[in-house]
């Protein structure tokens, strides 16, 4: 079994990351880690867009291009650690994501242009933890919930959250605990 871990988290004393660490510990596999603030993953500008659509078009796997894609899609279970940012997540994110999605790798279409999806994961969990209460202004978890349906086939998207962290007053330790429960429920 393989965990790959996709690491948006960018403060030293993250406590997305630390909620995910919990996750990742109770989590059976080899944990391949990526950190995308090391990982310079770029967007796909004019001249990465064509490098990658050669990759796509020569079926070339193994080019550098493609190589987060290959990895997420060949992952048993994934992990994503993103912070709640302007009601969805940072830009890492969503660069690593625009390079994961691409036809013939995660996904493809069949003829009558419908996509299915082409990863081998079943679960995705998302974790997050934001300063207020996310409530229904989620603009991010919902966005990935639905790459994995629509796109990569991931019939599983779990949420982990831990919300309120930032609010004057709030007792960071026992919320941070109570999230931690909420794992230890899924484990049962
Ligand atoms: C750039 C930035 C944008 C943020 N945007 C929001 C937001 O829209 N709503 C919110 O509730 N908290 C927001 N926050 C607060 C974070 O969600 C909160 O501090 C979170 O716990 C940070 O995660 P971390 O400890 O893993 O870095 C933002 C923080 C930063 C740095």
């Amino acid at each position: 079994m393989s965990v790959l871990f996709i690491n948006g988290c960018v403060r030293e004393k993250s406590r997305t990351k630390a909620l995910a660490d919990y996750l990742i510990s109770k989590l059976d596999g080899e944990v391949i880690r990526v950190d995308l603030q090391n990982e310079n993953i770029a967007p796909l500008d004019a001249q990465r867009l064509s490098e990658r659509d050669s990759a796509l078009l020569n079926k070339d796997t193994k080019h550098k291009i493609l190589k987060y894609a290959v990895q997420f899609s060949n992952a048993d279970i994934i992990v994503v650690a993103s912070p709640f940012w302007d009601l969805s997540f940072s830009s890492l994110i969503k660069v690593y994501f625009e390079n994961v999605t691409a036809v013939g790798v995660t996904f493809d279409y069949d003829k009558n242009g419908i996509p299915f999806g082409m990863c081998k994961a079943k679960k995705l969990y998302y974790v997050t933890t934001a300063g207020g209460q996310i409530f229904n202004k989620d603009f991010g978890y919902g966005y990935i919930r639905e790459l994995c349906r629509s796109f990569y086939g991931i019939p599983q998207v779990e949420f982990i959250s831990a919300q309120g962290l930032d609010i004057i007053g709030a007792d960071v330790e026992s919320i941070m605990d109570e999230a931690k429960k909420n794992i230890d429920k899924l484990f049962d």
